[in-house]
């Protein structure tokens, strides 16, 4: 997938939240799932964090970190990072980039972290070799400081069903979207057994995981709600 493309897409995605919402904020569910782990990521000295795919508001403007800490939010679409410099409080380094460039950027090249959040971008990755490139990165990042990863990301629990246009590839378990004259892939739906032994290959180790039953995540950005139909969701806190 061409990722000039696939910026489009999220950047034609955060307009249509712009205009339904004037208030956008963070899940609420990834910040109760950080919130409730606090007790084993939290460190009594200041920590460097950060959230990958924060898009336009990072957790990190309400997730509690201690007093000097360095909170940053990192997502490619430009938008949605000039939305966050504007509009928050000043608490998170919004930063413009592609996650796969991290690696060799000139500043976090350098930079071991206590706490990095997915921020639901795991489950946009539908390139198996770039979610085992994304989970290497993340477990080599906090390898130096016995940091803590947390990832929330779409399951397959209960029979999938999705609208007209999208179309759910049961072998990759990927779902693509018709938009326009192609078939973007926009979702990474597993079972929860195959996030696990993704995450258990990259070398990270589970300190807890919860596949709630009943709960789900919208599959399609034009709900609002969540239907019978819809993914369910996994959480992991992850470390290296
Ligand atoms: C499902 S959205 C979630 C946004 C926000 N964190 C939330 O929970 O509402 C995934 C985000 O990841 C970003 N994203 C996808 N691929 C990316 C990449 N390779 N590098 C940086 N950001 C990426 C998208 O622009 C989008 O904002």
């Amino acid at each position: 997938m061409d990722i000039e493309k696939l910026k489009h897409y999220y950047h034609q995605a955060f307009i249509k939240s712009v205009e339904s919402s004037s208030n956008l904020i963070c899940s609420e569910s990834l910040l109760e799932w950080a919130t409730t782990n606090r007790s084993l990521w939290w460190k009594n000295a200041p920590m460097i964090a950060i959230e990958l795919g924060c898009g336009p508001y990072s957790i990190f403007e309400k997730l509690a970190l201690p007093e000097q800490s360095l909170a940053f939010g990192v997502d490619f679409c430009d938008a949605m990072i000039e939305y966050g410099c504007q509009r928050n409080s000043g608490k998170v380094e919004y930063q413009c980039l592609d996650v796969f460039d991290l690696e060799t950027h000139r500043h976090f090249e350098k930079i071991d972290f206590d706490l990095i959040v997915d921020g639901h971008l795991f489950h946009c990755l539908t390139d198996q070799q770039m979610r085992e490139k994304y989970l290497s990165f993340v477990a080599e990042k906090l390898k130096g400081k016995k940091g803590y990863f947390i990832l929330e990301c779409m399951v397959e629990t209960d029979d999938l069903v999705f609208a007209d246009d999208f179309l759910f590839l049961d072998d990759t378990r990927i779902l693509l979207q018709q938009i326009g004259k192609e078939a973007v892939p926009v979702r990474y739906i597993p079972k929860a057994a195959q996030v696990l032994e993704e995450v258990e290959r990259s070398g990270l180790k589970i300190a807890k995981f919860l596949c709630p039953s009943g709960w789900k995540i919208i599959s399609d950005g034009r709900r609002q709600t969540a239907i019978d139909g819809d993914p369910g969701v996994a959480r992991l806190l992850l470390s290296p």
